[in-house]
């Protein structure tokens, strides 16, 4: 394909440099993108008089035609063109000649390039965001299900305080909703500042009309600076961070349904159509799902740290480098979308399996911050009482009991202040149901979470 820029030039582009230049491989999914950019900015020429009312008309109607070609499948990608925007603008002129050449006039490659990802960007993220409140959703119901399975808590992975299954896995409904939040924010921030008509860095002589099209391609404002509207992709990294920080929110909870699958724990099952067995070992269960999920979130870090690198020092304004933000961001985008979409059935389907985790509960001294806090009802200062309860936890150990089984005459020995009610005091029902503060682990403070998560999902 010729080049729209050979005229400066003697020889042509050699053949090898011309692939490593192109990026139409990876930049022509933003064809629709380019396309609406296109039709709006030659609305806003025809408008303000640059071109003609019939080469506005002649150029909406080639690109459109050009837009259902590509849907049809009619009109495939020229992999030899140099990128999207080219392949577009020649496809157009191939089809309605010279007014096809009218309109790139009032902008540039950079403009327009940096139109077209945002653009790109909002929708995907429209996706995104959909995909987000189906798991938030899944977790919902999970802990709707499950208001009455009692675990033990963990903190340092040792068991710490009976909490309920509901109350562990609505955690992350609240992380998930802060990455839904974090997200709708960057793409407002991104749609409040259209590039378009920044041209290549300097603006243009001709009196165009930003607004119109910042407002017709759904922007809430345009770019005050054009030097800035070509230059930053800062929209692009707050976007791959946020991706960031939601794969690790996914990846936390991958690494617990993995070791809840365990043999050690067996606290869920995952639906045999969310697992995977071994070459092998004929016995295993794997929860591969979850673990690439893990695995993947590596790989959006490392789109981040590519990208965040790639930008570090340019000078302004537009330079090619640019131009590897696309498979950064893509590729992030890409794998945020896969992972949301097998984690909200893989959750959907997951099997709760509460007798296990109730038995789990009951082995490891979890009520002892309770034992505690009996004594602290009864008038012990707290340390004190902390005390007391370490050494019985230890006699325990020492002598084979637990909690619940060391008989009331052991208990007296270490305190008078024990008496009979103790046991009930310290029975896992207890420590769940009398925890009343605000967001603990108590049957009342679960329900207004879910209510919580539920108004969220309905608004
Ligand atoms: N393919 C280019 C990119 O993705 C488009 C912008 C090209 N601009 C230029 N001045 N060469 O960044």
């Amino acid at each position: 394909m010729d080049k729209m820029w050979a005229g400066r030039f003697e020889k042509a582009l050699n053949k090898e440099a011309d692939d490593f230049n192109s990026s139409i491989h990876f930049d022509s999914r933003m064809y629709k993108q380019d396309i609406t950019g296109s039709i709006v900015h030659a609305k806003m020429l025809g408008d303000k008089g640059i071109i003609t009312e019939d080469e506005k008309a002649q150029i909406i109607n080639g690109l459109g035609g050009i837009l259902e070609d590509i849907e049809s499948g009619k009109l495939s990608f020229d992999m030899d063109a140099e990128d999207i925007h080219m392949f577009i603008e020649s496809e157009l002129t191939k089809r309605i000649g010279d007014a096809g050449k009218r309109l790139h006039t009032a902008r540039s490659r950079n403009d327009q390039v940096a139109l077209d990802i945002r653009l790109y960007l909002a929708s995907e993220c429209e996706e995104i965001g959909g995909l987000l409140l189906k798991l938030i959703e899944a977790i919902k119901d999970k802990a709707n299900e499950n208001t009455d399975a009692i675990m033990p808590g963990y903190t340092h992975l040792q068991r710490a305080q009976p909490i309920t299954f509901a109350h562990h896995i609505l955690t992350y409904a609240f992380m998930l909703k802060r990455d839904f939040d974090r997200i709708n924010d960057a793409v407002g921030r991104m749609l409040s500042q259209c590039p378009i008509g920044s041209c290549a860095l300097a603006g243009t002589t001709y009196d165009t009309d930003r607004r119109f099209e910042a407002e017709h391609l759904g922007f809430t404002g345009i770019a005050l600076n054009s030097i800035d509207g070509v230059s930053d992709r800062d929209f692009c990294l707050e976007l791959i961070s946020d991706f960031s920080i939601l794969m690790m929110h996914l990846s936390r909870f991958s690494e617990e349904i993995i070791l809840w699958s365990s043999w050690e724990f067996k606290f869920v099952e995952l639906d045999d159509s969310y697992t995977t067995g071994s070459s092998i070992m004929p016995q295993k269960k794997n929860s591969d799902m979850a673990e690439l999920v893990r695995g993947k979130t590596g790989r959006v870090y490392g789109d981040l740290m590519a990208l965040l690198t790639t930008l570090k020092g340019l000078p302004l304004a537009y330079n090619k480098d640019m131009q590897e933000d696309k498979e950064a961001i893509f590729d992030a985008v890409d794998t945020v979308k896969k992972c949301l979409s097998i984690f909200a059935p893989m959750v959907a389907t997951m099997k709760v399996l509460k007798g296990n985790m109730y038995k789990a509960a009951g082995e490891g001294f979890i009520n002892a911050t309770d034992l505690a806090d009996y004594l602290v009802k009864k008038g012990m200062p707290f340390r004190t009482a902390y005390k007391h309860v370490g050494e019985i936890v230890g006699y325990c150990i020492k002598n084979g009991f637990v909690l619940e089984n060391l008989p009331l005459e052991k208990y007296k020995e270490f305190d008078p202040l024990f008496d009979e009610d103790l046991y009930e005091e310290i029975s896992l029902e207890t420590c769940v149901n009398k925890r009343i503060s605000a967001g603990s682990t108590g049957p009342q403070s679960v329900k207004k979470q879910i209510e919580y998560i539920t108004e969220f999902l309905n608004k």
